[in-house]
């Protein structure tokens, strides 16, 4: 009989080029958080790439400086799961502004080890699609789809 075959939620979650030197850290915390990393690579992006990744920002005054810095250095890329994966990392990086972060979050990721804006420190996608486009971004050769319960867990 095939075991059981459960969905568990995926996103695709960046430790930017100001926290690379955190990253062990972070990924400590990722773990003890719940999620488990399915995928992990540290890539450094083309200015190309990096503007190909913020695409649906183009436009907006911030985006040469955005793409300038995602290319500046090295990046760890993941891809986590977990429960409500998507809401649980987006609740764990905290707000975009590190400022606010501060204020309403403290606890959170970039209140911890982000510097304003721009640098701070991780990203997570946003949406289901945003969690599909940028997981196959970041891991052409990923497959999502279904896999067996208690395989995460383990893994
Ligand atoms: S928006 O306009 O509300 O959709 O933008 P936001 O979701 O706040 O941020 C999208 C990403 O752009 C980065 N960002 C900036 N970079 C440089 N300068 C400024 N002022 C700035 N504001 C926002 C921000 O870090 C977001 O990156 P990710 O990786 O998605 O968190």
């Amino acid at each position: 009989m095939d075991p059981p075959q459960i969905y568990v939620e995926r996103t695709l979650a960046l430790i930017k080029p100001d926290a690379i030197d955190k990253a062990e850290e972070i990924e400590d915390i990722i773990l003890r958080s719940g999620f488990t990393i399915l995928q992990k690579r540290k890539v450094h992006l083309t200015p190309e790439q990096a503007s190909d990744f913020y695409a649906e920002h183009y436009g907006k005054m911030f985006f040469p400086s955005l793409v300038g810095y995602m290319s500046s250095g090295p990046i760890v890329a993941m891809v986590l799961a977990r429960d409500k994966c998507i809401g649980y990392w987006r609740d764990l990086i905290g707000p975009t502004n590190t400022y606010k972060a501060r204020e309403t979050h403290p606890d959170s990721l970039r209140a911890i080890y982000g510097t304003d804006d721009q640098r701070n420190a991780v990203h997570g996608s946003d949406s289901y699609s945003s969690s599909e486009r940028e997981v196959r971004f970041m891991f052409p050769d990923s497959v999502i789809e279904p896999i067996p319960a208690g395989q995460a867990a383990r893994d």
